[in-house]
This record gives structure tokens, C-alpha cells and sequence, in this order.
């Protein structure tokens, strides 16, 4: 019988939608509709998908939103214009800058600008900042905090627990990491963050509980670097070429899952996994806004 250890984030994020769309509701009985603005930059495909799923989502739930395109030209004062604009106005309770930006715009600068109380992506330092304190007032990234959001309702065991996470990236890794060394009873791990010019990257991998790939590597995490029973969570989202589907592409995660699912104890598959959490929790840091501005504290 096929191994039946799939952790089902297209699921558990509709069921952090369903809890979202009643804050919505009780936001709007307020007389304010919750807002999210996405600022893009250029025609970046994936860039256009991402924002796209995330405006449908909001549609769903009825959170308004609201896409800024402006053309791969725009300069960084021209944005940072923009986002001024949208830090004052009352509409939009987060602002989302989609990245990656044009090379000559730099994103550190750019993500600086958002009003933290806004920053429903948790970028900026002082969002940054407050995560690395614990201090939970403040907007934590949303994939990091989707893969989070997933191992608590998928009932895996953090404390104390083994943890590698792959890649140091600022949207990802770096994040991660700090979510899971919290003294809090849904984290107390032990992590360790592997990236390029880790030594035996496969050796640490091997000592874990818990893996988190996101180090943007087409299936690198195979088999024989996974312990027996280990947790996989796969973010990566890599094109490799593929002659046999008429886009000439298709899209395969960090994980190598059919060799490593049934190894693992649990595992995400990919799509289906940590992509829709992504999702789930950007909604949930939205209606959080509003109702930090709609409620009586
Ligand atoms: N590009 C890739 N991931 C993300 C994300 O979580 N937020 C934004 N704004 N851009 C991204």
C-alpha cells in the first residue's frame, strides 16, 4: 500500500482561509473593509502569477486589493514615491511589493519604506527586528511562517527537535531560522542553517529531525541524506527544461520526493505544500492589520 505521509498544505491553508475570511467579516461589521495593496515592477512571468493567485485570493475572502504595475524603467525615488502614497492612505492596510525588482532598484531600501504596520511581508528591519526578539507584535515573513503554521497542524514535534534549514536566504532561510529557535512551546528547536559553503551539507541533513529545503537547488535533497522517519518540507520552486510538455518547462521543488517519500515520516509534496500557506498566512498578516487600526486596544 502507498505510504500515506503527504502533509496537505492546500488543506491546512483552507482552513486558515476559513478562520480569515470570519475576521474579515467582523472587521467589515465595523464599517472597514480590510485592504491590501501589491506594488509590481516590470512583467516578471512568475511575478505576474504570484500576484495574481494572491488578488484572487483576496477577492474569496474580501479583503479589496489593488495592483500597482509600473514598468521595468520606474526608479527607486518613483517607487519609494509610491509606496509613500500608499503608507498614507487609509484603503490599504498592507502593502506587498512583489520582488525581485529591477537590478538598479535596491529591494533593502525599497522594503524599508513600507510602514511596519503595514509590512504584511514582514521585511521590514523592524518586523525583522521583532522576530529575532519574539516579540510577537510584529508581521513575520509568509512562507517561513506557513512552513511554521504547518508543522504545528500537522502535529510535528519541535521542541527539542533536530532542525536543518537550507538556504540563508532573507525571504526564507533566515527567517525560518529565527522562527524555530524561539524559547516558545511550537519551536525550542535546535537549527542548523546550511548554505553554499556548508562543509558535508549532507552529513548535517542526515542528523535531522526536521528538513527545510529552500536553497533553490533542483532536487537536492535526495535520498541517502535523509534519517528514517525525518520531516521534509520542500519551498524550492526550480524550472528545469523539459522537451515533453509544450511549455518547454516544468517546475520540480528543492526535494527529490519520490525517492525521499518513502524515507520520510512526513513529508510536502510539491506543488500542494508550502506554496498555498504562503498564501494563507499573507491573508491572516492582512486582516491583522485592519484590525489593529479597526479595533479598540
Ligand atoms: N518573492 C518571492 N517570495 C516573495 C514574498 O514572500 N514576498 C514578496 N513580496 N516577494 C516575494
Amino acid at each position: 500500500m502507498e505510504k500515506v505521509n503527504l502533509i496537505d498544505g492546500r488543506a491546512i491553508a483552507e482552513e486558515i482561509h476559513t478562520e480569515t475570511k470570519k475576521r474579515v467579516a467582523a472587521v467589515l461589521s465595523r464599517g472597514i473593509q480590510p485592504g491590501l495593496a501589491f506594488v509590481r515592477v516590470g512583467e516578471d512571468p512568475a511575478s505576474r502569477v504570484y500576484v495574481g493567485m494572491k488578488e484572487k485570493k483576496c477577492a474569496e475572502l474580501g479583503i479589496r486589493s489593488e495592483t500597482f504595475v509600473r514598468p521595468e524603467t520606474t526608479t527607486q525615488v518613483e517607487l519609494l514615491q509610491l509606496i509613500t502614497q500608499l503608507n498614507a492612505d487609509p484603503n490599504y492596510h498592507g502593502i506587498l511589493v512583489q520582488a525581485p525588482l529591477p537590478p538598479h532598484i535596491d529591494e533593502t531600501i525599497v522594503f524599508a519604506m513600507v510602514s511596519p504596520a503595514k509590512d504584511v511581508d514582514g521585511f521590514h528591519p523592524i518586523n525583522v527586528g521583532k522576530l529575532m526578539l519574539g516579540d510577537e507584535t510584529g508581521f513575520r515573513p509568509c512562507t517561513p511562517a506557513g512552513v511554521h503554521e504547518l508543522l504545528i497542524r500537522s502535529g510535528v514535534e519541535t521542541n527539542g527537535a533536530q532542525v536543518v534549514v537550507l538556504g540563508r536566504g532573507n525571504i526564507v532561510g533566515k527567517p525560518m531560522t529565527a522562527i524555530l529557535c524561539q524559547k516558545s512551546k511550537t519551536a525550542n528547536a535546535t537549527v542548523t542553517l546550511c548554505h553554499s559553503r556548508t562543509k558535508d551539507i549532507a552529513e548535517h541533513c542526515r542528523r535531522a529531525d526536521i528538513i527545510i529545503a529552500a536553497m533553490g537547488v533542483a532536487r537536492f535533497v535526495t535520498a541517502d541524506m535523509v534519517k528514517e522517519g525525518a520531516t521534509v518540507i520542500d519551498v524550492g520552486v526550480n524550472r528545469i527544461d523539459d522537451s515533453s510538455v509544450p511549455k518547454g518547462y516544468r517546475l520540480v521543488g528543492d526535494v527529490d520526493f519520490e525517492n525521499v517519500q518513502p524515507k520520510a515520516g512526513l513529508i510536502t509534496p510539491n506543488p500542494g505544500g508550502v506554496g498555498p500557506m504562503t498564501i494563507a498566512m499573507l491573508m491572516q498578516n492582512t486582516v491583522r492589520a485592519a484590525e489593529a487600526v479597526t479595533t479598540p486596544q
